[in-house]
């Protein structure tokens, strides 16, 4: 088949390897992709919300399949668009429609989403701009820490954790009536804290039935020991030691199951990944939010532990026909480190030559933000590269993963030292 990837980042580069694994694939495409697709993919210089240049790319290279990365292309309607032509309508799609896509692109919807299922979530209640009196009268009664959420998207921003009440007002003035965060704070959420250790499930569902992915824990701040701003994540791992058989028996019980069953009994068709951001509260799951999209860089963890054909996976999830599937796991660990830009998450510079770039079979370096110019790989985003290393432990998972990020220079290069560190001193990482 042909198969175009829709994104440039890690995640996008992990599912063009994997996929390049499979004997169904016959062209590959990314758009608009990265220095590391490249070597894999023909990139074409399209951006994820052209639909109407995506089309004609799509008729041009007679594409079989698309697989959506990023959550924007989804939430603006390209499996809706897509659908609405007949010369297109053929064309299987991973990613949900719009409707489905509200999952991830209003965390109103979301909320009151898994109320109707009885998913285990954190107590909210939804405040609209004409309601900042209201809204400031019930921050009176919570007890902080206060977890306030924009309603839309916010390039992963729109959560902010507020130590005191008076500081929870003042932010929810700049959300609601300052519009902090533009159309995407028009409502917010004041979510009740939960106190726990987070990990994300991966689900590939065609809308009635699911495999459920290798789970991984993502290390979002920037700096050592999670200090520091949100970046979109600094490393990944897994397994998650902490999700044993019991708490991922909760996880498909309380949360997979009824979230599937709720889309299907509300008619909202869903073709594509679920990402279930959780919390473990003394060993009971509750549900931070959804994606409709694979993590980034959690997809560098997950795809190498996944031993089947992704794309048989993928096409049946495309064309409603997962019933029977089985997915196979492999019991080895995966670790990732980013390789980011000094000064990510904030102002950074671009176009570092990047040195050292090298590969084998036990560690994987997957591309984020990187373009080939003049011959050499240059750095072009806050997130530049993710190093991937697999092993028979965490430990060994972990000593490839920076083994191999050691091996990486550029002017500026920035990562984090403790990956796994906090799971290792769990304990009990386990040999296969
Ligand atoms: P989100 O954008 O929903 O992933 O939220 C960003 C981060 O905020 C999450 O990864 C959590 O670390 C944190 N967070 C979100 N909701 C809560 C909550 N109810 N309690 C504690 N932390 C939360
Ligand atoms: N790593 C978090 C995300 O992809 O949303």
């Amino acid at each position: 088949m042909n198969i175009l990837i829709i994104g440039n980042g890690g995640r996008e580069h992990t599912f063009a390897w994997k996929i390049r694994q499979s004997p169904l694939c016959k062209n590959l495409y990314v758009a608009p992709g990265n220095a590391g697709t490249m070597m894999l993919a023909e990139n074409i210089n399209i951006g994820v919300e052209e639909f109407d240049k995506l089309k004609l790319l799509c008729l041009d290279k007679k594409i079989d399949l698309i697989v959506v990365g990023p959550e924007v292309p989804l939430v603006g309607g390209l499996r809706n668009y897509f659908e609405a032509d007949p010369l297109l309508s053929t064309i299987l799609i991973v990613g949900p429609g719009k409707e489905g896509a509200q999952l991830e692109g209003s965390k109103d919807f979301s909320k009151q989403f898994m109320l109707r299922h009885n998913v285990p979530t954190a107590k909210a209640r939804t405040f609209h701009a004409h309601e900042t009196t209201e809204a400031l009268n019930y921050l009176e009664t919570c007890t902080p820490p206060i977890v306030l959420k924009a309603d839309g998207l916010a390039a992963g921003k729109g959560v902010i954790i507020s130590p005191s009440i008076d500081e929870a007002k003042k932010e929810i003035r700049e959300m609601l009536e300052h519009k902090k965060f533009g159309n995407a704070s028009a409502k917010v959420l004041v979510e009740e804290f939960l106190n726990g250790i987070e990990l994300s499930v991966f689900v590939l569902t065609d809308g009635k039935d699911y495999v459920v992915l290798p789970e991984a824990k993502d290390y979002k701040r920037i700096g050592d020991g999670d200090t520091g701003p949100n970046t979109g994540g600094m490393g990944a791992v897994s397994p998650v030691i902490f999700a044993d058989t019991l708490f991922m028996k909760k996880v498909e019980d309380q949360v997979i199951k009824p979230t599937v069953d709720g889309l299907k009994k509300e008619g909202i068709p869903f073709q594509g990944f679920i990402f279930v951001g959780l919390m473990n509260v003394n060993g009971e799951p509750y549900v931070i939010e959804y994606n409709v999209r694979m993590g980034d860089p959690e997809t560098e963890v997950v795809l190498p532990r996944i031993e089947n054909d992704l794309v048989e996976l993928l096409v049946a999830a495309a064309k409603g026909d997962l019933s029977g599937k089985t997915i196979s796991i492999s019991k080895e660990f995966a670790a990732t480190v980013v390789l980011a830009s000094g000064g990510y998450p904030n102002a950074f510079e671009k176009g570092k030559v990047i040195s050292g770039i090298t590969s084998d079979k036990m560690s994987t370096l997957f591309h984020a933000g990187t373009k080939l110019q003049d011959n050499n790989v240059v750095t072009n985003g806050g997130r530049v590269m993710t190093a991937t290393g697999i092993g028979n432990t965490l430990i060994d998972a972990v000593k490839q993963a920076y083994g191999m990020a050691e091996s990486i220079q550029w002017d500026g290069i920035y990562y984090r030292k403790d990956i796994g560190q906090d799971l290792l001193r769990l304990g009990s990482q386990s040999s296969s």
